[in-house]
């Protein structure tokens, strides 16, 4: 039997990365192993991945000649950042820049980049329709993510891109989930703009970097976007309450209203459901629940989500 290849995978304790150290977990006969990657391999995350029998080693981001040790012997690497740890896309770009070069220098063979749109690129910084965000940004976590492409190329890391799409479990976590309204009825407030949201769950992102990873280096240089499905916000609101067994209308939020929201990052994320409107079809497009598929058969759509999720969606 040939030897197993080792795939080093960053943000192995969180969603992204943990969706794809499962994956390969799973799949006993795969060709791969699963090196997890953490800043404490001593944590109750990393022992899980070590008990669940990944390889659990410490890397820092921060730390590139860490990350050179953690990624050295590896054929593959999963590369992601959290920008909302510190939300700098100073720190994010140069967190990116250490995963590119660390990758060349440990002759990594296939890199999954985790990562989203530039949207400069079509909302340029005299566009008016999005306010600039700290001096040369549209939507901060877009742009640091999509500028740090270029660097992954220029690295020689021979590199395929990724583009997640909203995770479901936003509404669990984030508060996005529904919200007594003022006749006690349910409400799910969003900035869509009437625009369809391409949304996904968490752990699928990682089953179809997965799918990357086995489909080989021929997907080097390409872009896959990603989705479970594409639904409007009264489907989401509609399918979300018949999972609850309440009843819950959709209200779109005005941009201004959102960005003006005062949470960390409240108007990063308003350009970014307003980015999402302005492109319209074409931002729905980029994210495609059948390629998704054809990376990863289990992929969920979002009745099967609620399916396994509805009770942990907070209703306050
Ligand atoms: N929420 C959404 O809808 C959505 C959609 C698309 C994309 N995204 C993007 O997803 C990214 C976050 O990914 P996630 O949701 O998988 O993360 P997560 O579940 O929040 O977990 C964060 C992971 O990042 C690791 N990490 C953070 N800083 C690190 C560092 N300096 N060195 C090494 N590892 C580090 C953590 O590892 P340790 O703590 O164990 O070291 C942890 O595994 C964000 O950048 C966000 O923009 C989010």
């Amino acid at each position: 039997m040939p030897e197993k290849k080792i795939i080093a995978v960053m943000g192995a304790t969180g969603a992204q990365g943990g969706g794809l150290v499962r994956a390969i977990l799973a799949d006993r006969t795969g060709q791969f192993l699963a090196r997890a990657i953490t800043r404490k391999p001593e944590s109750e995350k990393g022992q899980a991945l070590a008990k669940a029998g990944a390889e659990v080693v410490a890397g820092d981001a921060d730390d590139p000649s860490s990350l050179e040790r953690a990624f050295a012997g590896a054929y593959g690497a999963f590369c992601v950042t959290n920008f909302w740890e510190h939300l700098s896309t100073e720190r994010e770009g140069a967190q990116a820049t250490a995963m590119a070069r660390a990758s060349r220098r440990a002759g990594v063979q296939h890199v999954v980049w985790s990562t989203l749109e530039d949207t400069r690129r079509t909302v340029p910084l005299d566009d008016a329709r999005l306010p600039t965000l700290q001096g040369r940004y549209k939507v901060p976590h877009f742009d640091a993510k999509g500028e740090a492409d270029r660097v992954f190329a220029e690295e020689g890391a021979p590199t395929t891109y990724l583009l997640a799409a909203f995770y479901w479990e936003n509404f669990i976590y984030f508060g996005s989930g529904p919200r007594k309204g003022p006749d006690g009825n349910l409400v799910l407030a969003l900035p869509l703009g009437g625009a369809k949201l391409p949304g996904i769950a968490a752990e699928d992102i990682g089953k179809c970097a997965y799918g990357l990873f086995r489909r080989g280096t021929g997907t080097v240089g390409q872009r896959f976007g990603i989705a479970g499905e594409v639904l409007s916000g009264p489907e989401m609101a509609a399918n979300m309450g018949r999972a609850l067994g309440r009843k819950i209308t959709f209200e779109n939020v005005p941009f201004d209203v959102y960005r003006g929201l005062g949470f960390p990052g409240a108007e990063d994320i308003g350009n970014m459901f307003q980015f999402q409107a302005i492109l319209g079809d074409e931002f729905v497009r980029s994210r495609d629940p059948e390629r998704a598929r054809s990376l990863n058969p289990e992929l969920l759509s979002f009745d099967a989500w609620l399916r396994a999720n509805a009770a942990r969606v907070p209703v306050a």
